[in-house]
């Protein structure tokens, strides 16, 4: 596995490899990975001649307030894991490189960015959109994998796909989860003992709604009260949104007549969490 720091070299490699028709497969990441990262890695693995990784905790999708400057960050361990899982490149550009000093150009994902994680995260999917945006203008690739644990990023960057004309394959794949069912996350190092048993709340909150939706309920109110009961067993949680909202445009459906999107976020003291499943 190659690592590839400056971004004028990552491009020359990109464009060798498409004149030589070379599909190239991209993972966008922040690094710290785990085995959602991983099965992201090995669909790229399945569908492409290459596979490119990014590690890149990239500043302006972070408020303020945000854990920016306390991120995990461990490239000795990501670059292992991600060598043993067959990718061809890691690309880990420099913060000062990716915004140099007059960087003032942004895409800007109007309507849906106001939505559920957007409410608490003001402009943080501008800095995802534009990240990724100039990540795939440095890596040209054929196809790019996300988790749909971050469902609403996921429903954003394929709009911006779509709006921008990217001729990309935006893919999504499945929430990994540990055996107890907490979805993986980088954040999850931050919690406390205490505070790691009690966010298998959102898991036992989304089955609880699985089941019942199995079981034939249609009302957002049944499925949301059914949800809200569940998360408010976490004494130590406290919840941020719980929503049932339409795929396409993250509006709040008071019935699911259309595949909807049940999203939760918690916070557990300074750890926040999200969680969810599609319906
Ligand atoms: P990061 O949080 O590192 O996640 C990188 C990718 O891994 C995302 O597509 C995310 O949805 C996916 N992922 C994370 N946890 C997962 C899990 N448990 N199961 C499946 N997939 C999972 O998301 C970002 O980074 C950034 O916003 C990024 C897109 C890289 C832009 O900076």
């Amino acid at each position: 596995m190659q690592i590839i720091t400056d971004i004028k070299e990552m491009q020359e490699f990109a464009r060798q490899m498409v004149s030589c028709g070379h599909s190239i497969g991209f993972v966008p990441t922040m690094g710290c990975l785990h085995r959602g990262h991983l099965s992201l890695i090995e669909a790229a693995r399945v569908d492409n001649d290459v596979v490119v990784i990014s590690v890149f905790v990239n500043p302006t999708q972070f408020g303020p307030k945000e854990d920016f400057a306390r991120y995990p960050r461990d490239l000795a361990a990501d670059s292992a894991l991600a060598d043993a899982a067959g990718v061809d490149v890691l690309f880990c550009p420099e913060a000062m490189d990716m915004y140099p000093a007059g960087f003032g150009s942004y895409v800007l994902p109007e309507g849906l960015d106001g939505r559920l994680c957007g409410q608490s995260r003001p402009g943080h999917f501008r800095g995802v959109c534009t990240v990724v945006l100039k990540l795939f203008n440095i890596i040209y690739p054929k196809r790019a994998y996300f988790g749909q644990k971050d469902a609403q990023q996921f429903i954003i960057l394929q709009r911006m796909a779509r709006d921008l004309n990217l001729d990309i394959e935006m893919l999504r794949q499945p929430i990994i989860r540990e055996a107890d069912g907490l979805a993986l996350s980088s954040r999850n190092v931050y919690l406390q003992a205490q505070e790691r048993g009690q966010a298998l709340v959102l898991s036992r909150a989304i089955g609880q709604a699985e089941r019942l939706f199995a079981a034939g309920e249609r009302k957002s109110s049944v499925l949301l009260n059914a949800v809200q009961a569940e998360l408010a067993t976490a004494s130590l949680g406290r919840l941020e949104y719980a929503e049932l909202v339409d795929m396409e445009n993250l509006l709040p459906l008071d019935i699911l007549d259309k595949q909807a999107l049940l999203a939760l976020a918690m916070r557990f003291g300074a750890t926040r969490l999200i969680d969810n499943t599609i319906l």
